[in-house]
């Protein structure tokens, strides 16, 4: 736990595409306070530390040996994440990383008793549980407005050309877009409809030269029998106002990008609630919520376990794809 009156010193580690959203949440979250960005290319990294006010560097052991840092960030590439965790949580400080949370469950499970070691803060960065609608969603599933949840979607296609991204390398993302977008995916269901117990995938058609699936299905039942369908690709738009729909016996939930609404299967008519998908909103609550668990003032909604199964999950439906089978993600 971190004293609550003076601020949280954080570090960034890799600064390209998503650390821009993470950078400017962090402003905005006033009692964290940015020290230092490291980053292995320096030309975004010095810029964002001039435009933030704090120090660049290169070397990544400057984060571990600092002892005035409280925390790092880790936005690198999917490979990197194991390594910059566990030489975080060796070093006696709080980390938020950003999905996939690690490309194996091995790695998951070490980094699990590492933290369990240190009792330092392992945090998978998971966008989707700060995005107001999701929230308002989980409510409605909680209050049983929606009667018994029977069916579930995920939704998240869009075109994205990953030929010349990393994305693109299997050793350096641990997969296509079932561990990229999947990973979202697969922890929004754990958090609106509980744990995941058997899944089913498939990769699609590939349509980009590249050497990792840019098309999945994944199908999946939660412990609780609530069956459901995600369609995850970078090379078609599944063209959909929302991104998340939940069947219940009384009610629909669906989370949309612009908007979401919740349909009353008694009274046949359908309401309009939140503002869909705001991105910057979301980084800032998850930032604030990072710090919260920090300074002692509230537990993570995203434990350890949470990271841990997403990975276990993705794996599950990597083997699934191979062997064309349903698997149990707990064999
Ligand atoms: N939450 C989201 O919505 C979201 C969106 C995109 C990406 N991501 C995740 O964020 C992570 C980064 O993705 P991105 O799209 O920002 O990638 P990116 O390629 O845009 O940026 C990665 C940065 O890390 C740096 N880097 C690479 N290896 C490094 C190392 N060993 N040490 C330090 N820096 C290193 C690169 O130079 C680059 O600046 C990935 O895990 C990705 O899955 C999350």
């Amino acid at each position: 736990m971190t004293d609550s009156s003076r601020p949280i010193r954080l570090a960034l580690a890799g600064c390209g595409g998503i650390a821009q959203t993470h950078l400017e949440a962090i402003a905005r979250v006033g009692r964290v306070k940015l020290e230092v960005i490291q980053d292995i290319n320096p030309t975004a990294g010095e810029q964002a530390a001039a435009k933030y006010a704090c120090r660049f560097t290169k070397n990544p052991d400057e984060l571990f040996k600092d002892r005035n840092l409280d925390a790092v960030l880790v936005c690198t590439p999917p490979a990197t994440h194991f390594e910059f965790v566990k030489k975080i949580v060796e070093a006696g400080k709080h980390v938020l990383c950003e999905k996939p949370f690690t490309t194996s469950l091995k790695d998951a499970e070490a980094i699990k008793k590492l933290s369990a070691k240190s009792g330092k803060l392992v945090m998978m960065a998971s966008k989707f549980r700060f995005v107001s609608d999701v929230i308002e969603a989980k409510k409605f599933v909680e209050s049983g407005v929606l009667g018994d949840i029977v069916l579930s979607e995920v939704i998240f296609c869009s075109v994205v050309n990953m030929e010349r991204r990393w994305n693109a390398d299997p050793g350096i993302s641990g997969g296509g877009v079932l561990i990229d977008n999947g990973s979202h995916a697969v922890d929004v269901i754990r958090y609106l409809v509980g744990p995941i117990k058997s899944v089913y995938a498939q990769a699609g058609k590939r349509t980009q030269n590249i050497a990792v699936e840019d098309t999945a299905r994944l199908h999946f039942e939660t412990e609780t029998n609530i069956i459901g369908m995600v369609d995850l690709s970078w090379s078609l738009y599944k063209h959909t106002a929302n991104y998340v729909n939940l069947f219940g016996t009384r009610g629909t939930a669906e989370v949309g990008w612009s908007q979401s609404s919740i349909w009353d299967a008694g009274e046949k008519s359908s309401r309009v609630f939140g503002n869909g998908y705001k991105k910057l909103d979301a980084f800032v609550r998850q930032m604030e919520h990072f710090a919260d668990c920090i300074q002692g003032k509230t537990a993570p909604i995203l434990g350890i376990d949470d990271a841990l199964e997403s990975v276990r999950v993705i794996e599950a439906a990597y083997t699934s794809i191979r062997e064309k089978k349903w698997l149990k993600v707990h064999p």
